[in-house]
């Protein structure tokens, strides 16, 4: 069996969905998440999206943000080539090191549903920091106390889980929005900074 979380699992999840004309992703369930953070993003500047499957994320944010540059990186070549965003511009390679970006490169990184599939977010939220420019601001959403699941590393998340990775990482000025409840399960998302020093 492949393993979970590997490129091979997950080129294989996007490939079964293309042939059965499904989605790996339910955007209506992501909706109601998205909507809260939509008043965070900027008007112009650069966002990158770690995680980001076929860039449904990306598509949505173009339909509000027409002048946002959008940039996605996911390890699935086959998540990459169903894009749903032709504006944004996608990178094929670990979201964890994220060693395809520069240093000081965007204005905004979010992940959604990305941190617990990530045997280390420590070094994640690292590489993150690293490509954010100062005073920058991160977005993380994520499935609050989710019990296990197959594809998760993580389970039982909640803000105070992830506020520690990321103070480990380098962050501070967390901020969270109201949790967002259902649809179908719990989701959260933190905000952190990228502060100059
Ligand atoms: C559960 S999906 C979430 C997709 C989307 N962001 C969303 O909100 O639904 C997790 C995504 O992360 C990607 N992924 C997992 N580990 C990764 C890694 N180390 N580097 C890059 N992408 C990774 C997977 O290929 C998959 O597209």
């Amino acid at each position: 069996m492949t393993d979970v979380n590997s490129v091979a699992y997950w080129d294989a999840t996007y490939e079964r969905h293309a042939r059965e004309g499904t989605t790996a992703i339910t955007v209506a369930e992501r909706m109601p998440a998205w909507q809260g953070l939509l008043p965070l993003l900027p008007g112009s500047g650069s966002l990158l999206d770690v995680g980001c499957a076929g860039g449904e994320f990306l598509h949505f944010v173009r339909q509000h943000r027409p002048r946002l540059e959008l940039w996605g990186i996911d390890h699935s070549a086959v998540a990459i080539r169903l894009q749903t965003e032709p504006s944004a511009t996608y990178l094929c390679g670990d979201g964890v090191s994220l060693e395809l970006c520069a240093d000081e490169t965007f204005d905004v990184v979010y992940s959604g549903h990305f941190i617990e599939h990530v045997a280390d977010p420590t070094q994640a939220f690292a590489s993150q920091l690293r490509v954010l420019r100062p005073d920058g601001l991160l977005i993380v959403l994520f499935p609050h106390g989710d019990g296990p699941y197959v594809e998760h590393v993580w389970s039982d998340l909640t803000l105070d889980t992830i506020a520690g990775w990321l103070s480990e990482a380098g962050f501070s000025d967390f901020g969270c929005l109201p949790l967002i409840e259902g649809s179908p399960v719990d989701q959260a998302v933190i905000t952190a900074r990228r502060r100059s020093l």
